[in-house]
């Protein structure tokens, strides 16, 4: 069976004092069902796997392409794994939308994840106009065969389903959108794949997972977890998002 995962994606939000909230939620859970995956800014994976009990694995936010050379400001999968990092997120919406990063690019940097020894955490989802006017599927189907690369496996792919209209606005679908999507998900991953691949990569939902919604999105068929962002900076939120993921 595929372990639940709760990944927490700070995104551009944390300092050294941070860290502390990262001691928190190792004590909190010192032994979860699921699996604790926290990403950090970049500054911090070091300090993070430093200070992390070692049931929380570390993630990067994004990587680049190559594995080294002139790419100012950037940092390669490499870089990652040596800062500590066993995971990196690739293609969310807001890399997508602040630099330009289309499935193409998604795909190539998964590449240089995967063979730099990274699982990947790839996000997909649809912006408010595409779902109102019924493209939902369509767009997730366009990203899914163009951000995805073909060497992926059970173990180091995870897929996020994050409708863009739902990150840090407090709107989430209902429960039958998420379902729909995530049932989707796993028929492609089926398809492309094979059973054995398709049934063991794990989908996270992400937008707007709170404690209070968190019970009721696990419930759905084929969320196997969350990826959060603004509940993911403070220990007790997460915490009882975790709570809900173990019971559920
Ligand atoms: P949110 O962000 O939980 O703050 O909506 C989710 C994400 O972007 O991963």
């Amino acid at each position: 069976m595929r372990r639940k995962m709760a990944a927490g994606n700070w995104k551009m939000n944390g300092s050294t004092a941070a860290l502390s909230e990262l001691t928190a939620l190792g004590e909190a859970h010192s032994d979860p069902k699921c699996e604790l995956l926290i990403c950090p800014p970049a500054t911090l994976i070091t300090a993070a796997r430093n200070t992390a009990a070692k049931q929380i694995a570390i993630g990067g936010q994004d990587c680049h392409e190559a594995p080294s050379g002139a790419h100012t400001g950037d940092i390669s999968a490499d870089m990652l794994v040596d800062a500590g990092a066993s995971y990196v997120i690739l293609g969310h919406s807001e890399r997508r939308e602040d630099h330009d990063e289309d499935d193409s690019d998604v795909r190539h940097k998964a590449r240089a994840a995967l063979d730099a020894g990274l699982k990947v955490v790839i996000c997909l989802g649809e912006s408010l106009e595409e779902r109102e006017s019924n493209n939902t599927l369509d767009i997730i189907g366009g990203q899914f065969a163009g951000s995805i690369p073909d060497q992926v496996t059970g173990e180091n792919l995870v897929v996020a389903y994050e409708p863009i209209w739902a990150i840090g606005t407090g709107k989430v679908p209902t429960l039958d959108q998420i379902g729909e999507v995530h049932d989707f998900i796993r028929a492609r991953l089926e398809r492309r794949f094979g059973a054995g691949v398709g049934r063991s990569a794990r989908i996270l939902y992400g937008g707007s997972v709170k404690p209070d919604n968190a019970a009721a999105i696990f419930a759905v068929s084929n969320v196997d977890g969350a990826l959060v962002g603004g509940a993911s900076l403070i220990a007790a939120d997460f915490s009882a998002i975790i709570n809900a993921l173990d019971k559920a």
